[in-house]
């Protein structure tokens, strides 16, 4: 393995000026630094980013541990965060929490073992124990699509009680009155908030929670969607209208219904929830509560490389953005 000192005796300068030519070229004279520049090449040294990171006591990697690495949720806010980490110079280390507690807490130990400049991730459940987890291994940390608890370290997320109520409002509108709820995970606070919110416009409507029939999920996945189709069609009172606690849930009850030979939105009207890519471009377009998923991940990036660039004092903060209706086809009957 070629080390720094075998450049610096090649080149015949000393170990700081070799570091200098890497990490601040423009205070080397041009003709030492072209020599040592060519050494470099020759040899075929590269820097050991172990060993910058025990001197400059953080990593160039940014940790970020999603909820389920098949949800294009996910997949936005990462690429949100990891346009923002590069434009600093920094590397995404993605892992996938598969919504499991434990192995979302293996994942924190390897995120220490590793230096991480920190961690963005989506909490796998509201015990509280990955944020203690995090501040005892000192890990600086942004938690996504989570209210953080005050004080304790940023947050961003979507008011997603709002979410739930903008998706149910629109089915009020169309006339709609026995509504199903697809829910995911209850451990899940994004998932209890909408159902929150839908259940408070019904309340605000004079309809009572009995107009929300809930079909709860134990995944937030196709297939967990597709199996809540299956209860909808065999309930007494078959709903007219349906509000999925995500768009692949959504996803998942349109292709029930349609095998089922339903028409949507004619039979039954569909929301979904996120406004993912495949929202817009499913058979019947999705009518969905869009989350601004890249933003949310280029806001949290932002708000860890704030924390950690080492440049004075930083003040946690909880952002809570506002998700927005977009209207489309399932939902609409009578317009193309
Ligand atoms: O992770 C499950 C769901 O919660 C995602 O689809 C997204 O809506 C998140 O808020």
């Amino acid at each position: 393995m070629v080390g720094i000192k075998d450049v610096a005796r090649h080149a015949g300068v000393s170990v700081g000026t070799v570091s200098n030519v890497i990490n601040r070229p423009d205070s080397v004279a041009a003709d030492t630094r072209q020599r040592v520049q060519a050494v470099i090449a020759e040899l075929g040294y590269v820097r050991s980013e172990h060993a910058r990171q025990l001197r400059a006591g953080h990593s160039r990697i940014m940790g970020l541990l999603v909820l389920d690495m098949g949800n294009p949720f996910f997949v936005d806010i990462a690429r949100g965060a990891e346009r923002t980490a590069r434009r600093a110079g920094l590397g995404v280390m993605v892992c996938n929490s598969n919504q499991s507690a434990r192995e979302e807490a293996e994942y924190l130990a390897l995120f220490a073992e590793q230096r991480v400049r920190g961690v963005l991730l989506t909490p796998a459940d509201d015990s509280g124990q990955t944020v203690q987890s995090l501040r005892r291994n000192a890990i600086p940390f942004v938690l996504v699509d989570r209210v953080g608890a005050g004080g304790g370290g940023c947050s961003v997320s979507v008011d997603d009680v709002v979410g739930g109520t903008l998706a149910v409002r629109h089915l009020l509108d169309a006339g709609h009155r026995n509504i199903a709820y697809v829910s995911g995970p209850s451990h899940l606070h994004q998932i209890r908030d909408r159902r929150a919110g839908a259940l408070a416009v019904l309340a605000e409507s004079g309809l009572g929670s009995e107009a929300l029939t809930e079909l709860p999920t134990e995944t937030l996945d196709v297939a967990a969607g597709r199996d809540a189709g299956a209860r909808l069609l065999g309930l007494p009172h078959r709903p007219t209208a349906v509000f999925c606690a995500n768009d692949l849930l959504a996803l998942g009850m349109l292709q029930a219904l349609f095998a089922a030979g339903l028409n949507v939105p004619r039979d039954i009207a569909i929301v979904g929830y996120d406004d993912i890519e495949f929202a817009s471009a499913a058979a019947v377009p999705l009518t969905s509560v869009r989350q601004p998923a890249a933003a949310m991940g280029r806001l949290a990036a932002e708000m860890l490389l704030e924390e950690t660039d080492g440049a004075g004092e930083h003040q946690h903060r909880q952002v809570v953005l506002q998700p927005e209706l977009v209207v489309r086809r399932s939902t609409l009957v009578g317009r193309p």
